[in-house]
């Protein structure tokens, strides 16, 4: 009898992009789907975790067993995540959150008025969510796992951003190859050293990625 990888554990996972408002009907965005943190939630259900799921806006099922949330812009993902952050023993932070907001919110829909000026919009930064969990009390603070999707010198991005986060996992990935499809390859940038999980479908290297972060993480006392 093999037991699960993750039996018992309690793992949290984000996924999906945020969106920020600028008004009642509009606000930004990006491009990701969230299907790799989807298919991290499922594979982590189905290596015996407890997974709680918080999601920024996406069209996609709940896998079987994972207790969903769904929020939309990143300040709603900071303020679900950090209570309940300490109940659980890994985090895996997947989300591509907004870095910024709009600073404002229009309280009614921006309207043409014919002078031909256009919009100017003061930006304001959102919390870092991960850098966040990553900071808190050592009795209180998941293992952490962060992703980055970069658009060049994707590992050496990866690695520095590892150690500003203060984190012990890092997931390097290609964002504008993989976001919005079934298919990643991914890099795993750790401590004791970098493991390639080679192109395949995102359940397949979510499987793959749940195997090393129980072989890396620590079971909590
Ligand atoms: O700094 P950057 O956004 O590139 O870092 C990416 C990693 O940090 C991802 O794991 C992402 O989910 C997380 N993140 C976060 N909160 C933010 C920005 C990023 O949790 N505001």
């Amino acid at each position: 009898f093999q037991p699960k990888l993750l039996a018992g554990r309690r793992v949290l996972v984000t996924a999906g992009p945020t969106f920020e408002a600028l008004d009642p009907v509009r606000g930004l965005t990006n491009l990701s789907s969230g299907k790799m943190g989807f298919a991290i939630a499922h594979a982590a259900a189905e290596a015996g975790a407890q997974v709680t799921l918080v999601a920024g806006p996406v069209h996609l099922p709940t896998p079987r067993g994972v207790q969903r949330l769904n929020v939309r812009s990143a300040q709603q993902m900071f303020d679900a995540v950090l209570p309940l952050a300490p109940a659980h023993e890994l985090f895996i932070a997947t989300a591509a959150v907004a870095d910024w907001r709009p600073a404002a919110v229009a309280e009614q829909k921006l309207k043409k008025d014919g002078s031909g000026r256009v919009p100017a919009f003061e930006m304001t930064e959102n919390p870092d969510i991960l850098a966040a969990v990553a900071r808190l009390p050592e009795a209180q603070r998941p293992w952490c796992v962060g992703f980055a999707a970069e658009s060049e010198k994707v590992l050496e991005h990866a690695r520095a951003k590892r150690l500003r986060k203060g984190i012990p996992l890092i997931v390097a990935n290609h964002g504008p190859s993989t976001f919005g499809q079934d298919h990643n390859a991914l890099v795993l940038v750790h401590e004791g050293g970098e493991t390639e999980l080679p192109a395949a479908d995102k359940l397949t290297l979510a499987r793959q990625l749940v195997a090393e972060v129980a072989r890396l993480a620590p079971r909590r006392a």
